[in-house]
């Protein structure tokens, strides 16, 4: 064979073991990878010349046990496999020290560290990438892509050349692989702690999370489309008789057959006096007529999260009580959706609903809801809202963002008014999950969700 043609054949091969390896790690979507070296070089401007060191999740000790990413590691990699680390290191100055030596300025850097490749292993979890694998700078979208082992000598080395570095680690705080890669730089360094110990990288990560790309409220358009798909056919499935879980269990098939990889929560079916507890997940009760059910189930697609409540009458038709507290609710819910004005409202939360508070969208609805109707007592329903009207949205369902702060272009957030009368065994929610556009006009992702008493009777039936 001549050179050329073994050449052809070694490049075919390295081909076939990309597309093989990378079809494992690229089985979901994903925003564009140049977008995660974005994120990176954003992360690399807060590290004030210092270095980010950021852990993925482990490989559960049964295989077959669920694994999901490390959602900080996950927003700054793309890498969805367990056991890998990545660093970023922000570029500094040239600086001098206290012995009057010049220290160079340093640029910036970014490399994924995989573990080894385990051929044992991978007879249960099928082929994995590691650093020496063909390609695979390319097809992780990292400028460098290194053995797990290269890590501390890495860290050793960037802090070693200046140890006034060591001030600046960013890691996640409350991961143990982290915390010892850490504890491991100081002892190669020979002090018992670098710095101040690390800094928490998860400070940083969560003002990246907060605004999302147009790429990333995509792929939440699309954990929405496939959780509305399952909360009409979860409403479909209500009679009485049948049990919550019966319910849950039609809303996860259909979701996951709508291309979501698993609810973004343990979903929710509360029937009757079930209605009124907010997180009730057991969804045992077997449903009977006359109550309402709280449905709150929603699923993550690519890892990225839905969140949708719905509340329904188990018989089919709201009583004339039910549908005066759902009415309410609703009215809450677009009281709050119409007092949005992008960088001046916040989403608040119950402990700050005093007179004094005029800038939240909790606060709106509370009012809304305690100027509305009345408990069997005579008593306004404000103290029946117990939670807080919403939360950002994004890998997470509750996804990190600073509440101090107003909403903005680019952020995801849903708004649910709740009230829960467990006197009347009456409790309704109505949650949809928001974007805010870059003109600042609020979206709600789940508007073709029946909202109406009317139009969620319709849906029962067709
Ligand atoms: N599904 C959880 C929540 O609404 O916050
Ligand atoms: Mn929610
Ligand atoms: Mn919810």
């Amino acid at each position: 064979m001549t050179t050329r043609k073994l050449s052809w054949i070694f490049a075919a091969r390295v081909l076939a073991v990309v597309l093989c390896v990378s079809g494992v790690a690229q089985a979901m979507d994903s925003v564009p990878k140049a977008e995660y070296r974005v994120r990176r070089a954003a992360l690399s401007a807060g590290l004030k010349g210092g270095v980010a060191v950021v852990f993925a999740g482990t490989e559960p000790v049964l295989d077959f046990m669920p694994f999901r990413q490390d959602a900080d590691f996950y927003y700054l990699s793309g890498w969805i496999e367990p056991g890998a680390a990545l660093v970023v290191i922000g570029p500094g100055p040239e600086t001098k020290t206290r012995l009057g030596d010049i220290v160079p300025a340093h640029g910036y850097k970014e490399i994924l560290f995989l573990p080894a490749r385990n051929l044992v292993t991978e007879k249960y979890t099928g082929i994995k990438m590691d650093a020496a694998t063909a390609g695979v700078a390319a097809a992780t979208g990292f400028d460098a892509v290194l053995p797990m082992t290269a890590l501390p000598e890495v860290l050793t080395t960037f802090v070693g050349e200046d140890r006034r570095r060591g001030q600046n680690i960013w890691s996640q705080t409350d991961v143990p692989a982290a915390k010892a890669s850490v504890e491991f730089l100081a002892a190669s360094l020979g002090v018992a702690v670098i710095g101040n110990g690390a800094n928490d990288v998860r400070v940083l990560t969560m003002g990246l999370r907060t605004v999302k790309s147009a790429a990333e409220i995509e792929l939440i358009r699309k954990a929405t489309d496939a959780s509305i798909a399952a909360q009409i056919a979860g409403m479909k499935a209500i009679k009485p008789g049948v049990r919550e879980r019966t319910v849950a269990g039609i809303e996860i098939e259909t979701m996951m057959a709508e291309g979501c990889e698993r609810p973004s929560y343990a979903p929710i079916v509360g029937a009757g006096k079930n209605s009124t507890t907010l997180h009730y997940s057991s969804n045992e009760a077997l449903m009977k007529a006359g109550e309402v059910v709280v449905i709150d189930a929603a699923g993550e697609y690519s890892l990225y999260a839905s969140d949708i409540t719905r509340t329904m009458p188990v018989g089919g038709k709201f009583t004339a009580r039910q549908k005066e507290i759902y009415d309410i609710v609703l009215g809450a819910q677009r009281a709050a959706a119409a007092a949005f004005f992008a960088g001046k409202m916040r989403l608040g939360n119950v402990s700050e609903r005093g007179p004094e508070v005029t800038d939240t969208l909790d606060k709106v609805a509370f009012d809304y809801i305690n100027t509305h109707g009345k408990d069997l007592h005579g008593e306004p329903l404000g103290k029946y809202f117990l939670h807080g009207l919403g939360h950002s949205v994004g890998i997470d369902v509750h996804d990190p963002m600073d509440y101090s702060k107003p909403l903005d272009k680019g952020m995801v957030f849903t708004i649910e008014p709740g009230v829960y009368i467990a006197e009347e065994q009456i409790g309704v929610r109505i949650e949809d999950t928001y974007y805010v556009g870059q003109d600042g006009r609020l979206v709600d992702l789940v508007a073709k969700l029946p909202h109406e008493t009317t139009d969620v009777e319709a849906a029962m039936r067709k």
